[in-house]
């Protein structure tokens, strides 16, 4: 058993994939397909994307220093593989995928109300750091499908059936495997002994 040298790449894996809502320089909605996105600051909210600057979406994302990142759920997979092969230069991406703009708070910029989630970021630095420039953002805005909350109110974004990009593939996320901090925490069984019952 041995390990095998790889040549330096975009190994980190998986990765989330989202389709970004955007308008171009005359102001026309746009998506793009994106999976170099990133969570990078907690307080205040952050996040970036790296795009192309060939890409039609750049620069309008550029001028407008916005854009609505929406997550992508199983059945927005082929329309988020479709809108990550074809330009906005030549296809109205919304109209093809048969997709609705929604409005975000905060923002002109539409969202698409398929996705279960939408997230308004404002640009606060553009990084060009070699194929890619980087957006790095803040969030300012998010809204949720109602029916991911149950009866108390409390939000079940797990229920949404989110996908993931991972080695060129989209792939369902399995089952839960454990929650934050179960590794510490003590059994029932445990606490039972503890307490002598
Ligand atoms: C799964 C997937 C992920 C992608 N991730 C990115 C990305 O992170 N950055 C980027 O610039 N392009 C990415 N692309 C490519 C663009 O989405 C694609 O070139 C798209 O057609 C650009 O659209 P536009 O010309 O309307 O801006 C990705 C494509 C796919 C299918």
């Amino acid at each position: 058993m041995g390990k095998r040298e790889f040549k330096p790449g975009n190994m980190l894996n998986p990765l989330p994939v989202v389709m970004v809502t955007c308008l171009d320089e005359e102001g026309k909605p746009n998506i793009i397909t994106v999976a170099w996105a990133g969570t990078i600051n907690t307080n205040p909210p952050m996040a970036s994307i790296s795009v192309r600057p060939s890409r039609y979406s750049y620069a309008g994302i550029s001028k407008r220093k916005a854009f609505v990142i929406n997550l992508v759920s199983e059945e927005l997979t082929k329309a988020a593989d479709y809108c990550g092969v074809k330009s906005g230069r030549d296809v109205d991406k919304f109209k093809e995928c048969n997709l609705t703009p929604c409005k975000v708070p905060g923002t002109d910029i539409p969202g698409i109300a398929e996705s279960p989630c939408n997230i308004y970021c404002e640009v606060v630095e553009e990084k060009l750091l070699g194929s890619h420039a980087m957006f790095i953002s803040n969030v300012c805005g998010i809204q949720v499908d109602d029916q991911y909350f149950d009866e108390k109110d409390a939000f079940h974004l797990n229920d949404a059936k989110l996908v993931t990009y991972s080695h060129g593939q989209y792939r369902k996320m399995g089952n839960s495997i454990g929650k934050f901090g179960f590794s510490v925490q003590k059994s029932k069984k445990k606490k039972l002994r503890k307490f002598g019952i």
